[in-house]
């Protein structure tokens, strides 16, 4: 069989797609992992919106600013005019935001938005409520702990995947292809992400020559738990800050004044780097709520406030211990304004995975669910406008063993270089050594699962060697 659309990834971006995809075309998503595992779902700020058609402009002068001027204007252009629109639709399909008493929707404050303009779900469980209503809505056919392990790429056309489901290996073929499998998080020691986004896909591009584009800009979150057992550190939404917690020391003293006029509400680069360099210094790093009654706290950030209680935390009485860690890839496959993978036909790429330019070298906080939205619908629209034909064309099935021994370590050895040493400030003889230990990988014969990560964090290194100057989230300190 041949499908008409195969989506990989059932987050934000691949489930929205699937609601744009006509009725009669069949339509299959693989989640990797059960469906719920995915960025998505543990996205807590919320969605940025142009509050009304005036404030487009400064949602674009915002997006631009965060990105160090290395945005693509003109997808920036494209994700802040249709943020209305795109809201819209999903409040017309029966999405509800969180509302006041009389029923307007609620914006609230982030980092580098000039004005609040973050919509929420459940006060800080935005990814979940939308999650769980847009697989509600989908009618797409849905098939999980489906591992994706090569791409069946020839000339300037994607006939489908090779995937992994139990201990079966196959092909899957279809018309139209949209990479929707998210960005990089397990590449580092600590991250907020699912513990499934392992870059897999990035490896696979760069195996099958898809091109990739900005893969040196790598976002740090400034405020995250990293204590708990998971591979997947808890996160402290960015709209704790924009609603009035404050990062303080071990005296008390909000020292991010220091380093931004702006201090907690400073770009989420600055922010995680001074948090970064006073923790170097010697000093403890607390966020603190002591502004928040409780219960504001409770119902503002009902998420937060069952997790870090049932760690021990007498929230907001206490304050709880943070640091940076590893949130979201701005670099990815790189793709036109369309989401369609250049130099493909009918290959897409939406969501976190893909390098629209939107975020240039540093993302805006809560651009991340807009574009996904924003960036698939239009995917489905230029893939409708000149649609595939499909053609039968069979691929052996790849051989390759997936894991092999000894890479569980190497995995592990390979998370604690890319944190240590291409991580938020970042020096030239450490990047030289994360690439001879990346090289040195690639050299042996290890699985192809490790081979894909090794590749993608060869490319994240190339990208912050060549880029010389210290601009947005990369920082290069000599
Ligand atoms: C957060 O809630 O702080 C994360 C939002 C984002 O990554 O944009």
């Amino acid at each position: 069989m041949i499908y008409d659309y195969l989506i990989v990834g059932a987050g934000v971006a691949g489930l929205y797609a699937s609601l744009h995809i006509p009725k009669g075309c069949s339509t299959l998503i693989l989640s990797k992992d059960p469906i719920w595992e995915c960025n998505t779902f543990y996205a807590q700020g919320g969605i940025s919106r142009a509050v009304d058609e005036e404030d487009i402009p400064l949602h674009i002068a915002d997006t631009i600013r965060a990105g160090a001027g290395l945005c693509n204007v003109e997808a920036v252009e494209i994700l802040a005019r249709n943020s209305i629109e795109v809201v819209d639709d999903l409040i017309r399909r029966g999405f509800q935001f969180d509302r006041d008493e009389a029923g307007r929707l609620l914006f609230t404050q982030e980092a580098a938005h000039s004005r609040p303009r973050i919509l929420h779900a459940g006060g800080d469980a935005t990814g979940r409520e939308l999650h769980r209503f847009l697989l509600s809505q989908t009618g797409a056919q849905l098939l999980e702990g489906v591992l994706v392990v090569d791409l069946l790429v020839e000339g300037e056309r994607c006939y489908g995947v090779t995937v992994q489901h139990g201990r079966q290996r196959t092909n899957i073929y279809a018309k139209t292809i949209l990479l929707a499998s998210g960005g990089i998080g397990s590449l580092y020691e600590y991250h907020t992400n699912s513990k499934k986004i392992s870059a897999d896909i990035h490896g696979l591009a760069i195996l099958r020559g898809l091109p990739l584009k900005d893969m040196e800009f790598t976002q740090f979150h400034p405020t995250v738990f990293v204590h708990n057992k998971r591979a997947r550190k808890y996160l402290l939404t960015e709209a704790l800050r924009g609603e009035g917690a404050t990062v303080v020391d071990e005296t008390g003293r909000r020292f991010l004044f220091d380093y931004d006029p702006q201090g907690e509400l400073a770009p989420r680069d600055i922010v995680a780097r001074a948090i970064f360099r006073h923790q170097q210094a010697g000093h403890r790093v607390y966020l603190s709520f002591e502004r928040f009654s409780e219960a504001f706290f409770k119902r503002r950030f009902p998420t937060i406030s069952m997790i870090f209680r049932n760690l021990g935390f007498n929230v907001p009485y206490d304050q709880v211990p943070i640091s940076p860690a590893f949130h979201f890839m701005m670099g990815g496959i790189e793709v036109d304004t369309n989401s369609r993978v250049k130099g493909f036909e009918n290959l897409y790429a939406i969501g976190e995975v893909a390098c629209t330019g939107v975020h240039g070298a540093n993302r805006l906080a809560s651009n991340s669910l807009l574009e996904g939205l924003v960036f698939s619908k239009r995917a489905v629209e230029a893939s409708l406008a000149s649609p595939s034909k499909g053609r039968e064309l069979s691929f052996p099935v790849l051989g390759d063993d997936l894991v092999k021994e000894g890479d569980q370590e190497a995995k592990q050895h390979l998370r604690e270089t890319m944190w240590h040493k291409v991580g938020i400030i970042r020096r030239r003889q450490e990047l030289q050594e994360a690439r001879e230990l990346v090289e040195g990988m690639l050299d042996r014969p290890i699985g192809h699962l490790l081979r894909l990560r090794a590749l993608t964090a060869r490319s994240i290194i190339d990208g912050a060697l060549a880029r010389r100057e210290s601009i947005g989230a990369h920082y290069i300190e000599d």
